[in-house]
């Protein structure tokens, strides 16, 4: 028996969504058009949250395999990619806010007080997802953390806090797969269970250490002109000495206390220099496609919380939330700090001409060929 015709309306249930944007009253009718925008505008958001959390899943179980196909990074690229794109979706709807101006808006805000997107359990999915650090979090502004706010003012558990709390026990975090998967990356064709593997490493970041000396040096030596006073001068050279130490500090991973952790983050690094270096090679030319991608992601998150500040400093000034925090100031500090693979930007101050970059050694090995290598 066929079953009977697919109708839009049924398909896309319109007519269900269209009845969900009446807030507290349950129906659209008496409100004003600024609050059902506000409604409207959350709830499209929310759907977008939505959509990055289910690429966020995607992706992650991808580099969360103990051996990646090399075929499937194409799919994890374009995961990445729409997580992008719909990040910006989230800000270009900023604008529609800003159609509304400060009294409009206060003519209903009262109503959603003591609610706040702080609550917004999705967002913090996709934060956990990405492994954003418990260390990074900025406060609220009270002794509660973001968990609590998540739950019923009376401290009972939330269909938030629980959707939240499952995610908590959701691992590993894409940080973490993509880190697990970078640190397998061969450097100078050597892998980590290689006996010699730290020796290899370590030459590499020498050699690179060398070439991005030289390189500073190279830099110092254009900006300096007989206009500098002696000052200007002893600051610039200060400046390029800070550069090489950074670059020592970051590759040997200085900054990292425990010493297995430290190896391990070193390696790392490494091969984040070193996919960016020689992404010309077959085998790390999609590797390199997904780091960019990553980044991309990142700063679309961060512009996404920026233009929220801005939107927000538009509409309410600099007053308190209505979920308690200093508003703007707390959101400022998260576009500041909310910062999931530092790293992978940091490989960017690093980065040499091609005409610099140390001698690759056995380049055969990155060739296209049908035995996986990672
Ligand atoms: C007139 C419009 C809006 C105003 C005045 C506003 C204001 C604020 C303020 C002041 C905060 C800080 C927490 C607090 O103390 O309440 C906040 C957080 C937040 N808002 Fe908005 N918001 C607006 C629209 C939106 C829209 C359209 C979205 C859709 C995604 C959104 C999502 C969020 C999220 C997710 C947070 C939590 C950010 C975090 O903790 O990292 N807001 N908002």
């Amino acid at each position: 028996m066929s079953r009977p015709p697919t109708t839009y309306w049924e398909y896309i249930r319109v007519e269900e969504l269209l009845a969900l944007q009446g807030g507290l009253e349950k129906t659209d009718e008496g409100l004003s058009n600024d609050e059902v925008l506000f409604i409207t505008v959350h709830q499209i958001d929310e759907l977008w949250f939505k959509l990055i959390v289910r690429e966020l899943v995607a992706v992650r179980n991808l580099f969360a395999q103990p051996r990646v196909p090399e075929q499937s990074l194409a799919s994890a690229v374009r995961g990445l990619r729409r997580i992008r794109l719909l990040f910006t979706q989230v800000a270009q709807h900023f604008q529609l806010m800003e159609t509304m101006t400060t009294r409009d808006y206060l003519a209903f805000r009262d109503k959603l007080s003591p609610a706040s997107g702080f609550q917004s359990a999705q967002l913090r999915e996709i934060e956990i997802l990405l492994g954003l650090e418990m260390r990074l979090r900025v406060p609220l502004g009270g002794e509660a953390s973001y968990l609590d706010a998540l739950k019923y003012p009376d401290g009972r558990e939330s269909p938030a806090s629980r959707r939240v709390a499952r995610r908590l026990r959701d691992r590993p975090s894409l940080r973490e797969a993509v880190e697990e998967w970078l640190h397998r990356t061969p450097i100078q064709g050597s892998r980590p269970s290689d006996p010699d593997d730290a020796a290899t490493v370590r030459r590499f970041i020498e050699d690179y250490l060398r070439a991005h000396a030289a390189e500073t040096e190279r830099a110092r030596t254009f900006a300096e002109h007989d206009g500098l006073r002696p000052e200007e001068r002893t600051r610039l050279d200060e400046r390029y000495a800070s550069e090489r130490a950074s670059a020592r500090r970051f590759l040997l991973a200085e900054d990292v206390e425990d010493p297995a952790m430290r190896a391990r983050t070193s390696r790392v690094r490494a091969a984040l220099v070193f996919i960016e270096s020689y992404r010309e090679l077959p085998l790390l030319a999609w590797p390199r496609e997904v780091v960019d991608s990553i980044v991309a992601v990142e700063q679309a998150s961060l512009i996404f919380r920026q233009r929220h500040a801005r939107m927000v400093e538009r509409v309410i000034g600099r007053r308190t939330g209505t979920g308690g925090s200093s508003g703007v100031d707390y959101l400022d500090q998260t576009a500041l700090r909310y910062r999931v693979f530092p790293d992978v930007w940091a490989v960017r101050t690093l980065q040499l001409r091609e005409a610099a970059l140390p001698p690759l050694e056995q380049p055969e090995l990155y060739g296209l060929v049908a035995e996986q290598t990672r």
